[in-house]
């Protein structure tokens, strides 16, 4: 399926940087470094996706899917054929104050060294670990597969190398002729409540632009057999943070807000009481 782009130029990239070169002659740029400098891989991470491919994780590393701000998100080929997201976070990103407060306040994270580098390996973990006690718990979230350093590994959500649109990508049209408004909210409500309730989790970043929508580019899948799935779960906090019901108002009123333009009349406080019920 993926050939352009096969692991075996990870091999190349590195094998590139361990030769030395004659002395006094300056090493030409090629396409390689095109395209390491498009997606900001730099060599720890082309060497943490050589040990996941010598691990046997990866068997061939795809095209890019997204390229955020802190992360970039690569498709990937599995050992059994399946198709994967491999996440890779920045170590120059500049959310890294903000990963900081996030990572000072949780039980889990205590003793981390505060240098940029052992900032984002922990954000990475932690996003690990967030999406390991979702799935855990039955909320609809990618299977998180491994970790090491900035890169984290999961299920791909979407097929052929197309990642499922985000809820804000449907046009609104889409949305009010093809889907029942009140169920899908009803829905995402629920995984919002699971998370809580089981997971004792918050996702604290939840809007229409961390809902992929599983399913919708398959033509064969009507509508209603579309799954909501939570992404994007790295600042994620137990109930015990001081801070989680704040977060968790302030994702329940961004979905409210969303579906009430849509011509939904929920209001925050009832669906608060629902999740916590
Ligand atoms: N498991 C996945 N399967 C398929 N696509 C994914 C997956 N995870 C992320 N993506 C794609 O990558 C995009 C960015 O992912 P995510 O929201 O986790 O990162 P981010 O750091 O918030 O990036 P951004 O700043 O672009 O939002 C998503 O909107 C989605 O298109
Ligand atoms: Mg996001």
């Amino acid at each position: 399926m993926v050939k352009k782009e096969g692991l075996f130029e990870v091999e190349k990239w590195l094998k590139r940087e361990g030769e030395p070169l004659p002395k006094g002659k300056k090493r030409k740029k090629d396409y390689r470094d095109r395209k390491t400098e498009l997606y900001v891989l730099d060599i720890l991470t082309l060497e943490t996706l050589y040990k996941f491919s010598k691990r046997g994780i990866i068997k061939a590393l795809g095209g890019p899917v997204s390229r955020g701000k802190e992360a970039v998100i690569f498709h990937a080929i599995g050992a059994e054929e399946e198709e994967l997201a491999i996440k890779m976070y920045k170590i120059s990103t500049s959310n890294f104050h903000v990963m900081l407060d996030y990572i000072i306040g949780d039980p889990r994270f205590e003793n981390i060294k505060r240098d940029r580098r052992s900032i984002v390996f922990a954000w990475a973990r932690k996003e690990y670990k967030n999406l390991k006690r979702a799935f855990d718990a039955g909320v609809c979230v990618p299977e998180p597969i491994a970790y090491d350093k900035n890169v984290l590994i999961m299920e791909f959500i979407g097929k052929e190398e197309v990642a499922a649109p985000r809820l804000k990508d449907i046009p609104v049209e889409v949305l009010e002729l093809d889907f029942d408004l009140e169920e899908l909210f009803w829905r995402i409500i629920s995984e919002i409540k699971t998370l809580y309730n089981r997971g004792r989790l918050v996702h604290a970043d939840l809007s229409e632009f961390n809902i992929l929508m599983k399913g919708y580019e398959d033509v064969d899948v009507s509508a209603n057999k579309i799954e909501p799935v939570l992404i994007d779960m790295g600042q994620s906090l137990l109930l015990e943070h001081p801070n989680a019901d704040a977060f968790l108002k302030r994702d329940v009123k961004n979905i409210v807000v969303f579906f009430n333009k849509l011509g939904l009349t929920c209001s925050e406080a009832e669906v608060m009481k629902i999740i916590k019920g």
